[in-house]
């Protein structure tokens, strides 16, 4: 089964609104054209309004970087699966490795979202990875079937076919460092051995699973190269235009 490859750009908390525009208007003209993969821009809550405006019939997807699980209520700065849906965005980024480590996300938190995610028809990217201590440690596979099922909690493999997994080693976010081919190949083959497990193998071979991690223009085609790796969810290279657009054309 071919899988196109979606290749997603987190722009965290950077951009406002202009600055999002002028990316847009300086990037769509880079990739008009380009139909092999999905392209997806995951901007500041902000900025997204103007970023679904501004990429209307481009083909290019928007997103938000993270929702919350609850329908709406006293939840002070967050959004809802509505607020998303209502701008127009039709994607969102769960479980981020930033939303763990600074602001106490749980793989129960992230279930509850995916849930959520999934009951409103947005599509998820479901961010897993392991810190540097647990791979030197030999504790990667563990760390990720623990993500992996806590999140995928009383999931069936009927709503769970938009599901997208985005595979980011914690150490190689931000740092420069990249994973191997074959390290992030070895993991991506964890993962789909054990959304077989909890889906069945119609689901994991169907399912998407990106790369995240100090990906580059110089970096892009060898690990989106490997059939195993089905696109990448881009940081800082995904900020400016051209680096963004050169790692669509990989
Ligand atoms: P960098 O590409 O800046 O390493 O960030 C990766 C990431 O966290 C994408 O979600």
């Amino acid at each position: 089964m071919s899988r196109k490859a979606l290749i997603a750009a987190n722009w965290k908390m950077y951009k406002t609104p202009a600055e999002a525009l002028a990316f847009v208007d300086a990037f769509l003209p880079l990739i008009a054209g380009h139909t092999r993969d999905e392209i997806a821009l995951f901007p500041s809550v902000t900025s997204l309004a103007t970023v679904v405006k501004a990429v209307e019939g481009s083909g290019v997807i928007a997103g938000l970087q993270n929702m919350h699980f609850a329908e709406d209520g006293a939840y002070t700065g967050e959004t809802s699966a509505a607020m998303l849906k209502a701008v127009g965005a039709t994607h969102t980024l769960i479980g981020h490795s930033e939303r763990r480590q600074y602001f106490n996300e749980t793989d129960e938190i992230v279930n509850k979202k995916l849930h959520t995610a999934l009951k409103h028809g947005i599509v998820p990217v479901v961010c897993i990875g392991e810190l540097l201590h647990e791979r030197e440690a030999g504790h990667t596979a563990q760390v990720l079937l623990t993500q992996l099922k806590g999140a995928l909690a009383g999931i069936s493999a009927a709503a769970a076919h938009t599901l997208v997994i985005a595979y980011e080693p914690v150490w190689a976010i931000g740092t420069g460092k990249t994973a191997t081919p074959e390290m992030a190949v070895e993991a991506h083959m964890i993962i789909r051995a054990e959304l077989a497990n909890i889906l069945g193998s119609h689901v994991a071979k169907a399912t998407r699973i990106l790369y995240g991690g100090s990906v580059k223009p110089e970096n892009a085609t060898a690990l989106l190269g490997e059939e195993e790796i089905d696109g990448a969810l881009v940081g800082g290279a995904s900020l400016k235009p051209d680096s963004f657009a050169a790692i669509v054309h990989y």
